[in-house]
C-alpha cells in the first residue's frame, strides 16, 4: 500500500506514521509526502527519512482544482492508495475528493462536530469545555465533517493551560493516528454511510 502524507507545518504527526511504518507497526510505504509550505518543518522530517517530498506553491496556480490536479498528476505516478492529510492547512477541491473517495483521512484535535476549524483546541478551551479530543475522519466535500474512523477523548482539567492541553491532544493524536492508518492498511475499516465500521479489530 502506498501514502501520500499532505503536511504544511511542523510534522509531529508525519513523524509518527514514519515511525510506526519503519518498526512494522503500518505495512505500507510512505511514497511521497506533499506540501503547499517550503518551508514547512515536515518536509526536514521527510528527507529525513530518505522520503519524497513534493511542494506546489498555491500561489502558482489560477483556481484550487488546477493546484489539485497538479498534485494527482504526481500521486498517480506513486500509485497512491491513501492521502493522510497531517496538518496540511488547504482544503482539498471536490475534484480532489473524487478521484480520492474514501481513501483520504484527516486528523482533527478536537471531538467532531464540536470545534471545527483552524483553532480547534484553543477553540475549546476558551470555551471552558471539560472534555476535547482528537478525532481521525475520513474527507468529504465539507470542513471537518467525514465518516469519523477513531476518536479519543481528554479531560481539560482546572490545571490545565492551552500548552499543557495541546500536549495531551498531541500525544493522543500521534497514537490514534498510526492506528487509524494501520486499520485501513488491512483492510479493517468499512465505510456505511456516516459510519465507519471496524470489523476484525
Ligand atoms: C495537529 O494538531 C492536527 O490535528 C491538525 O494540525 C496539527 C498538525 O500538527 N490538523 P503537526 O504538523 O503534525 O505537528
Amino acid at each position: 500500500m502506498n501514502i501520500a502524507v499532505f503536511v504544511s507545518g511542523n510534522g509531529t504527526n508525519l513523524q509518527a506514521i514514519i515511525d510506526a511504518v519503519s518498526c512494522g507497526d503500518i505495512r505500507a510505504t510512505i511514497a511521497i509526502v506533499v506540501s503547499d509550505n517550503k518551508s514547512a518543518y515536515a518536509l526536514t522530517r521527510a528527507r529525513k527519512a530518505g522520503i519524497e517530498t513534493f511542494v506546489l506553491d498555491p500561489k502558482d496556480f489560477k483556481s484550487k482544482e488546477d493546484y489539485d490536479k497538479e498534485i494527482i498528476k504526481e500521486l498517480e505516478k506513486k500509485d497512491i492508495d491513501l492521502v493522510v492529510l497531517a496538518g496540511f492547512m488547504r482544503l482539498v477541491s471536490a475534484v480532489f475528493v473524487k478521484k480520492y473517495e474514501n481513501r483520504i483521512m484527516n486528523i482533527h484535535p478536537s471531538l467532531l462536530p464540536s470545534f471545527k476549524g483552524t483553532h480547534a483546541i484553543k477553540d475549546a478551551f476558551d470555551y471552558g469545555a471539560k472534555k476535547t479530543g482528537v478525532t481521525v475522519h475520513f474527507v468529504d466535500d465539507k470542513l471537518d465533517h467525514g465518516p469519523i474512523i477513531l476518536q479519543e477523548a481528554v479531560d481539560v482539567n482546572k490545571e490545565d493551560t492551552i500548552h499543557t492541553l495541546e500536549e495531551k491532544i498531541h500525544k493522543i493524536e500521534h497514537r490514534l493516528y498510526p492506528e487509524a492508518i494501520r486499520l485501513f492498511a488491512e483492510q479493517k475499516l468499512k465505510i456505511d454511510g456516516r459510519k465507519t465500521k471496524i470489523v476484525n479489530r
